[in-house]
């Protein structure tokens, strides 16, 4: 019989508790023995959770239980965690985790600190998607060429909801918050923060590389606004939170911002809490991950999983999935400036006699080649210049839209969204 403990009894860690109950014959028959949980972790020991196994507030009482097994970290954030899962580990046991943002800042300690204990983390990206396990063992035989999808479950609820409903995004974020899909902190779902995470975390496995959130270009859907969904409906877009990881020769590119997708491409018909993930490999070509990216039972069905690979061979794999790195070929980390991409802009202006022809001087002085241009009036003296552009520098493109944003015609900073 394996003995686990769940640290953290929120949403993710409560179903984790009931499928390893509801779901027992078929676990225990899959993974050749019984699976329970011994103890669990709450912060507040009043509420009445009705659960049939220990609770307690101290996590000592899972790390030191010499019969628990595996420990399952759910309680989230990051130092914190981060010494527990070490005490965890320092102590024999084998550890399952969600918990992206620790993965995030710690993967290669941990990597290090696990050596042959087995830890595991296939719920931390793309919620019930077996997107580790794919990348990890299915396509490793692989170089990876690009990995592009939806992976914040909360986003993609919103932005669908405001594209297709056009719903309020106050009211469509606190709706994600009571469905159990945002973090506690749910400005790093919107953020685009916990996509960054989980891309990460893809392109540890994917390149062997390491790099911080801090290090690559994240940036959210606080800005997106009815007006330019409605526009990029016109124009045959949706707009959607993807995080990208590009190979480009020795450099990788990491990104997390909104896109215009084309409508007919797979990846825009992706609604709801879905995530999807396409992975391009140069042997296999592009294969695509689809599932729920957010909710208890989804994410605890992938925490369940590594529960039932470990107690069946107890064994730990490369954690990020490099046995040890490439011979004679590092890759590293593309600087965000040096980023290609087409842009979409709207640039609102005074509408005015010689407006459109300073404009588009600021675009040649940027070396960025206009693609199509489209003026619609906004009020009696304003007009929305929509702009595509052809493929431009990440660094022009902000120096332009800097320079943009100083004249006195313009009446706000231009709005931006990289086209796909
Ligand atoms: N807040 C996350 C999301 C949960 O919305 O995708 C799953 O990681």
């Amino acid at each position: 019989m394996i003995k686990v403990g769940i640290i953290g009894l929120g949403t993710v860690g409560t179903s984790t508790a009931q499928i390893l109950k509801e779901n027992a014959d078929v676990i225990s028959a899959r993974a050749g023995t019984q699976i329970v949980v011994k103890r669990g972790v709450v912060r507040d020991l009043h509420k009445d959770r009705g659960f049939d196994f220990q609770i307690t507030d101290n996590v000592d009482d899972i790390l030191n239980d010499d019969e628990i097994d595996i420990v399952v970290e759910l309680m989230g954030g990051v130092e914190g965690a981060f010494e527990v899962v070490k005490k965890a580990l320092k102590n024999g046991k084998a550890v399952v985790t969600a918990n992206k943002a620790l993965l995030a800042y710690h993967r290669y300690e941990l990597q290090e600190i696990a050596q042959d204990i087995a830890f595991e983390y296939e719920a931390s990206v793309a919620g019930g998607i077996p997107i580790i396990n794919a990348l990890r063992d299915g396509l490793s035989a692989n170089h990876i060429k690009s990995i592009m999808g939806i992976m914040n479950g909360t986003c993609n609820y919103m932005m669908t909801k405001m594209t297709n409903e056009r719903v309020a995004y106050d009211t469509i974020l606190k709706e994600a918050q009571e469905l159990g899909y945002a973090e506690a902190d749910p400005s790093f779902d919107v953020g685009g923060y916990d996509a960054a995470h989980k891309l990460l975390i893809l392109a540890s496995i994917a390149y062997g590389i390491d790099a911080k959130p801090e290090d690559i270009l994240i940036e959210g859907i606080q800005n997106i606004s009815q007006e330019d969904i409605c526009f990029a409906k016109e124009f045959g877009y949706v707009i959607k939170l993807l995080g990208i990881a590009k190979k480009d020769t020795d450099e990788v590119e990491l990104r997390v911002h909104a896109c215009l997708i084309p409508k007919e491409q797979m990846i825009a018909k992706i609604d709801g809490v879905m995530n999807g993930i396409s992975v391009v490999g140069d042997k296999v070509g592009e294969t695509l991950y689809y599932g729920p990216g957010a909710g208890g039972n989804a994410t605890a069905s992938a925490v369940v999983a590594n529960i039932i690979d470990i107690a069946r061979s107890g064994k730990s794999k490369p954690m990020l999935g490099f046995d040890r790195p490439m011979e004679g070929k590092t890759l590293t980390l593309k600087a965000a400036s040096d980023i290609e991409s087409k842009y979409y802009l709207r640039i609102n202006v005074s509408d005015k006699r010689g407006v459109l022809a300073k404009i588009t001087k600021i675009f040649e002085d940027n070396n960025i080649s206009v693609e199509t241009m489209l003026q619609r009036p906004a009020t009696n003296q304003s007009a929305n210049l929509l702009i595509s552009t052809h493929i431009a520098y990440e660094r022009d493109i902000q120096n332009m839209i800097k320079e943009i944003a100083s004249l006195d015609f313009v009446n706000f900073t231009p709005v931006m969204i990289r086209i796909v």
